[in-house]
């Protein structure tokens, strides 16, 4: 038994389906790729997270809170890049993992993903609806009932703005809807524009003194915060998964990766010095405090086109993430390890309908019923797992395959995939005891389910059968 769960997938043969599914074309530069990370980044994490790891951890601290995960994410997309570049196939760290470390990891990496992309986005829907419901306030006068607009938990009984939101994309994505590099373009540049208009109108209003004390839940604030805000960089990934559609992988997919990091990290520190500075943190506690924020410094007008570019640079995320949950189970449902009849392709809409269906109502249903926070926390603990097990890849396929050719390889592999899987690691060990048993739970029944149904149905354990047998 142990042997299926450490076999791995022949890294040639990885290579050959890669070749056999390139129909794609080589169209993206640096440049997209720079943007489709900032696309599928910048979301919920900057726009409302800030707000709530600022006054129950960090305080002002958050700034270094963003540095400290942003340099995490930093670390991990090297190793990222190095095996983007090596093994250039949707499924992302999955599919590296099924290369590397077995069979078994890669599904345990595969059903953790689902923690990434199916409950991020779930939360990411929670976020859009703060904004959507407060930018109806806001511009219209419009109070929608808070029985219909928050989840039990925050005194409501069921958020339908963001269920209706899952929903509606997802029934896009059925149709077939795919974000094009041009239309990602546009979303990126409105979202970024509505940053810096954030950071232009609340500049004048800084106030020093609100950054006093710095940390005032001391450094363990800080690292708190810090696991929860890693929730702002998720996405990032998603450049990875095209390799095959990039000009030039070798320079551009390091750059995308990296380009899209350094960016996001530099505004979300801007934004959240800036947000602390003139707001005092204990006021921040709303879903959606950078509109608040120039709210109460008496911009309606600037707080409306901020939210608005809030909740069209969220509703980017969503699609891509949607869109990236849809891809990795395809890869999954590939090597047999999820059943194929659930990716069936729909006959006019070229679109795996019911797997994308499926996703949509179980992301609608979490979205709408439990707590952004709570909900973020179980996708960054998905992620963080993602990471390391990337990171420990890259190093045991240096030492099994020396000789692979590495389009990228990422610099000072032996020193940053380390501390790659030390910062990670650290980090979830900040995430609270709750988040680790319900990670606990997820991570045995993915198991459960590999050794009822994986371990059997599995292309390679067929193909093994057949040769055995033949
Ligand atoms: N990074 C994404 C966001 O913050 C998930 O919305």
């Amino acid at each position: 038994m142990f042997e299926k769960f450490i076999r791995t997938k022949d890294i040639g043969r990885i290579l050959q389906e890669a070749d056999q599914t390139t129909g794609l074309r080589k169209t993206l530069s640096a440049w997209d790729l720079v943007l489709l990370g900032l696309g599928a980044t910048i979301g919920t994490g900057i726009f409302v997270l800030t707000g709530i790891a600022a006054a129950e951890h960090a305080g002002p601290g958050i700034v270094l809170s963003f540095i400290l995960s942003g340099v995490a994410c930093i670390f991990a997309g090297l190793t990222y890049a190095e095996l983007a570049s090596t093994v250039p196939i949707a499924g992302s760290a999955y599919t590296y993992s099924y290369a590397t470390l077995g069979e078994g990891l890669a599904w345990l990496v595969g059903w953790n993903l689902i923690l990434e992309y199916a409950v991020s986005v779930a939360s990411v829907a929670a976020g859009w609806s703060a904004y959507a419901v407060g930018l109806l306030n806001t511009a219209f006068g419009i109070e929608l009932p808070k029985a219909f607009t928050a989840c039990p938990a925050l005194g409501g009984i069921i958020d339908v703005p963001a269920a209706l939101i899952v929903l509606l994309l997802t029934y896009l994505l059925v149709r077939g809807i795919k974000e094009s590099a041009k239309l990602n373009n546009i979303l990126v540049y409105i979202k970024v524009g509505a940053v810096i208009l954030f950071l232009l109108l609340a500049l004048p209003h800084v106030n020093t003194a609100n950054w006093t004390p710095f940390m005032p839940m001391g450094f363990s604030g800080v690292t708190a915060a810090a696991a929860l805000v890693f929730f702002a960089y998720l996405g990032f990934d998603a450049v990875s998964t095209s390799a095959e559609e990039c000009k030039n992988p070798q320079r551009d997919l390091p750059i995308g990766l990296i380009g899209s990091l350094l960016g996001c990290t530099l505004l979300y520190i801007l934004v959240s010095a800036v947000l602390t500075g003139a707001i005092p943190y204990t006021d921040l506690r709303t879903a959606e405090p950078v509109a608040y924020a120039l709210k109460a410094l008496g911009y309606k007008i600037g707080s409306a086109l901020v939210a608005v570019g809030a909740i069209t640079g969220i509703t980017s995320v969503l699609l891509t993430t949607l869109y990236g949950q849809s891809r990795i189970f395809f890869a999954m449902s590939r090597d047999g390890l999820i059943p194929n009849k659930v990716c069936k392709i729909h006959s006019r809409y070229g679109t795996p309908y019911i797997i994308t269906w499926i996703t949509g109502v179980l992301v609608a249903a979490t979205g709408s019923l439990f707590p952004i926070d709570e909900v973020a926390e179980m996708a960054n603990i998905g992620t963080f797992f993602a990471f390391i097990t990337t990171s420990c890849g890259v190093l045991v396929l240096r030492r099994t395959n020396p000789n692979l050719h590495r389009p990228f390889k990422c610099p000072a592999v032996y020193i940053i995939a380390p501390l790659a899987i030390l910062m990670c690691g650290y980090l979830s060990l900040q995430l609270p005891a709750i988040t680790w048993i319900r990670f606990v739970v997820w991570t045995g029944l993915g198991i459960v389910i590999y050794l009822c149904y994986g371990m059997q149905s599995s292309k390679l354990n067929q193909n093994t059968n057949n040769s055995a047998s033949s």
